[in-house]
């Protein structure tokens, strides 16, 4: 089957965005649901829990793009059972909602975040998952989850495991993810907050490679209906916290004011994964390097602070 009208789910945060751009882009026919509204895309504002909501809103097209979801490992810590509300009821009530109405497909936003500890790096898809937190957890449920609905319902499913995601346009709140929050911290010549050494490395994958993989995956759930895909979105070119400053440094051309904190307990010091199977399934590799991929965004913030 030919896919050409799609629901996207979440589609007013970072990722969304960038999605919904390039759906548009390659002339599908887009609908986002989310709890808040996208400027730039009509939203249809609903929570994904409201199961008798997604009844009425999730209908008359190909697949979804399942990217609602609550994302603060931290938070998930402190309040589990939210995350299961959000991230696992959530999910069930799309997946129902697409069963009752006839939509099939389902490619949806996971996690580095499922495998815990690495037992080695880089971490391949079938290598022991074991989440450290409910966050990570409920991405693994979902997972399962879904790869229920493919097996019980005939359903088309892929999860993609993402590692760090970057890119312009990321505004969190709050914000939790490194890269924004030191480029924040030099432009106010703020101390930049290292936990460690910052020896610690990390696989960062430029927003726009993640949304070339979902556009792999439409064309793959097309290929290969009825089957249950999982498979890591990485850059296979780990870099330390050290290595990100450095290069923020370079692109704002001012120097940081490093400090360092006491080490998070069960930060691991490597972690990156293996993306063979995104290259043989999906025809895709990330192709932004890092260095080009930090400039981008600088620019883009130092842009919007001025601006706003
Ligand atoms: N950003 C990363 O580094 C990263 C890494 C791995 C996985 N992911 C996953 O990718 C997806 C997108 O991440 P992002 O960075 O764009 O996050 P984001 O927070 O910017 O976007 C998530 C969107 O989901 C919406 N949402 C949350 N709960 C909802 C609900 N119950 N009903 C309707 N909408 C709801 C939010 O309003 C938000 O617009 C998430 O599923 C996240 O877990 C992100």
């Amino acid at each position: 089957m030919e896919i050409k009208k799609i629901i996207v789910t979440g589609g007013s945060g970072f990722l969304g965005h960038h999605l919904l751009r390039a759906l548009d882009k390659a002339g599908y026919q887009a609908k986002n649901i989310d709890l808040r509204e996208n400027k730039e895309f009509e939203t249809v504002i609903a929570d994904v829990r409201d199961t008798e909501k997604m009844l009425e809103e999730v209908k008359d097209a190909d697949m979804v793009f399942h990217l609602a979801s609550l994302i603060e490992a931290g938070e998930s810590v402190e309040k589990p059972q939210k995350y299961i509300d959000y991230n696992i009821d959530g999910t069930l009530s799309v997946l129902e909602a697409m069963k009752a109405n006839g939509i099939k497909t389902f490619i949806f936003s996971s996690s580095a975040a499922v495998y815990g500890e690495p037992i080695r790096v880089p971490i391949k898809e079938d290598d022991r998952t074991m989440p450290v937190n409910p966050y990570g957890m409920t991405k693994l449920a979902m997972e399962a989850l879904l790869s229920s609905y493919v097996g019980a319902h005939g359903f088309t499913g892929i999860a993609l495991r993402y590692f760090n995601l970057y890119g312009p346009g990321e505004h969190h709140e709050p914000e939790t993810h490194a890269m924004p929050r030191f480029i924040k911290q030099i432009y106010d010549d703020k101390e930049v907050t290292v936990w460690g050494s910052g020896e610690h490395k990390r696989d960062y994958v430029h927003v726009t490679d993640i949304v070339d993989a979902h556009l792999k995956a439409i064309k793959l759930a097309e290929r290969e209906p009825e089957k249950y895909h999982y498979m890591n979105l990485s850059a296979e070119d780990p870099a330390s916290v050290l290595d990100i400053v450095s290069a923020v440094e370079k692109a704002m051309n001012k120097k940081a004011n490093v400090k360092h904190f006491d080490p998070r307990p069960g930060d691991p010091l490597l972690l990156y994964a293996d993306a063979t199977k995104a290259k043989e399934t999906l025809s895709w590799e990330a192709k932004i390097s890092l260095e080009d991929g930090i400039k981008e965004v600088v620019d883009y913030f130092t842009e919007y602070w001025e601006k706003n």
